[in-house]
C-alpha cells in the first residue's frame, strides 16, 4: 500500500490540463486531490480544510505562486509546498526554497521526478515535525527539571527552617510575621513582583543563622552579656554562610540574611554598611524585623505596644531605618489595631523569577 494513501493534496495551476496531469499522477500514488485555478482559490480551499501537501505553479493571474507561498508558510506552516517552475525560472524557485517551499519541480516535468520530489518533500515535512515535537518535549522536560530543582532547593531550605524551629520555636512565628510585614511594605513601596518574592524568601530565612547560636544564649531569660550579645549577633554571617551555596541564584534573598541588622548610619552589623550600600531588600526587612521584635514577648522582656513600637521606628528614621520604608510600613498597615498580626500566616515560599531563570540558563 502506498505511504500516501488517503493523504490530502491541493494542486494549484491556472492551466486545467497541467492540473489534471498532476492530479492523475498523485491519485495514482494514493493521494486524495483537490484543485485550485489561482492563488486566491487555493487560499479559499485551505481555509475550508488545510492539506499536508500543496503543489503550486509560480506564474498565475490574480495571485502568483510566490505570494501564495508566503501566505501558506505563515498561516499553515504544517503544509509542505512544492513549486512548479519553468526551467527559466530557476532563480524564482531558489527564492521560493528560501521562503519555505520544501522543493521545486521544473517544467516540463517527468512523472518520476514529481514522485521523487513529493516523496522527498513529505519526508522533510515529517522530519521538521518530528524535530519540532522533539524540541517541544525537550523544553517540557527542561521545564519540569527546573521545577524539580526549585522544589529540591525549597525542600532543602525548609529542612533548615524546621531544624531552626526545633531549636527555637519563637523564630518560626517571627520569620513568618517579618515576611508578611516585609511583603506588605514592599507592595506599599510599589516594588516589582520579583523583588517582592525575593523579600518574602529572604525574610523567612533571615534568622536562619541562629541554628549556629548556642541554645543557652538563645533561650536565656535574663539580660545578655556583651559576649553573649556578640555571639547571638553572629547569626547573619552564619546564616549567609549556610545558605550561600544553596542560594547562588538568589543573591537578593541572601543579602537579606546577611544584612538585616545593618543600620542606615553605618553602625549596624556585620559589615557596617551605610545608607544605600545596604541592599534595599535588607533595608525593608530591617524595619519589619525591628517592629516584630519590639511587639513580641521574649524570654528576657515584655513586648512594647504597637504605638510605642511605631514611635521607635519613627525615631529611628534616617538613623537606623530608611524613612521612606518606615512610611511604607505605615501605609501598608494604616489601622494600628490590625497590628501585630495575630497568627502567623503560612505562605508557600517561591523562588524569585530571576533566580529561576538563572537556574534554567
Ligand atoms: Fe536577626
Amino acid at each position: 500500500m502506498s505511504p500516501f494513501a488517503g493523504m490530502r493534496c491541493l494542486v494549484v495551476d491556472d492551466e486545467p490540463r497541467l492540473r489534471r496531469v498532476l492530479i492523475r499522477l498523485l491519485e495514482g500514488e494514493g493521494f486524495v486531490c483537490r484543485e485550485a485555478g489561482s492563488g486566491v482559490e487555493a487560499l479559499a480551499e485551505l481555509e475550508k480544510e488545510p492539506v499536508p501537501l500543496l503543489i503550486s505553479d509560480l506564474r498565475m493571474p490574480e495571485m502568483d505562486g510566490v505570494t501564495l507561498l508566503r501566505e501558506v508558510t505563515t498561516r499553515w506552516p504544517e503544509t509542505a509546498v512544492i513549486v512548479v517552475t519553468a526551467v527559466a525560472e530557476v532563480e524564482s524557485a531558489v527564492a521560493c526554497l528560501q521562503m519555505g517551499a520544501l522543493d521545486y519541480v521544473a517544467k516540463p516535468f517527468h512523472l518520476d521526478e514529481v514522485r521523487a520530489r513529493v516523496t522527498q518533500a513529505l519526508d522533510k515535512r515529517r522530519l521538521i515535525q518530528e524535530n519540532k515535537s522533539y524540541q517541544h518535549h525537550l523544553e517540557e522536560r527542561v521545564e519540569a527539571q527546573a521545577r524539580r530543582i526549585e522544589e529540591l532547593f525549597l525542600e532543602g531550605v525548609h529542612a533548615l527552617v524546621h531544624a531552626l524551629e526545633a531549636k527555637d520555636g519563637y523564630t518560626r512565628g517571627h520569620s513568618i510575621r517579618v515576611s508578611h510585614y516585609s511583603v506588605n511594605i514592599a507592595r506599599a513601596l510599589e516594588l516589582d513582583q520579583d523583588t517582592v518574592d525575593t523579600i518574602a524568601l529572604g525574610a523567612e530565612l533571615h534568622d536562619l543563622g541562629k541554628i549556629g547560636v548556642s541554645e543557652s544564649v538563645l533561650h536565656k531569660a535574663g539580660k545578655l552579656s556583651d559576649e553573649e550579645y556578640r555571639h547571638i549577633m553572629e547569626h547573619p554571617v552564619i546564616g549567609a554562610r549556610i545558605l550561600g551555596p544553596l542560594m547562588r541564584d538568589a543573591p537578593g534573598a541572601l543579602s537579606i540574611v546577611r544584612s538585616h541588622h545593618e543600620r542606615l548610619d553605618g553602625k549596624g552589623l556585620p559589615d557596617g554598611l551605610k545608607g544605600d550600600a545596604i541592599p534595599l531588600e535588607a533595608r525593608v526587612v530591617a524595619v519589619a524585623d525591628a517592629f516584630d521584635a519590639m511587639t513580641s514577648v521574649r524570654p528576657y522582656r515584655p513586648s512594647l505596644t504597637v504605638a510605642s513600637a511605631m514611635a521607635e521606628l519613627e525615631e529611628g528614621k534616617g538613623i537606623q531605618f530608611e524613612a521612606a520604608i518606615v512610611d511604607g510600613f505605615r501605609r501598608a498597615f494604616p489601622a494600628v489595631g490590625s497590628l501585630p498580626i495575630p497568627t502567623p500566616l503560612l505562605q508557600p515560599l517561591r523562588l524569585p523569577v530571576r533566580a529561576m531563570e538563572a537556574r534554567r540558563a
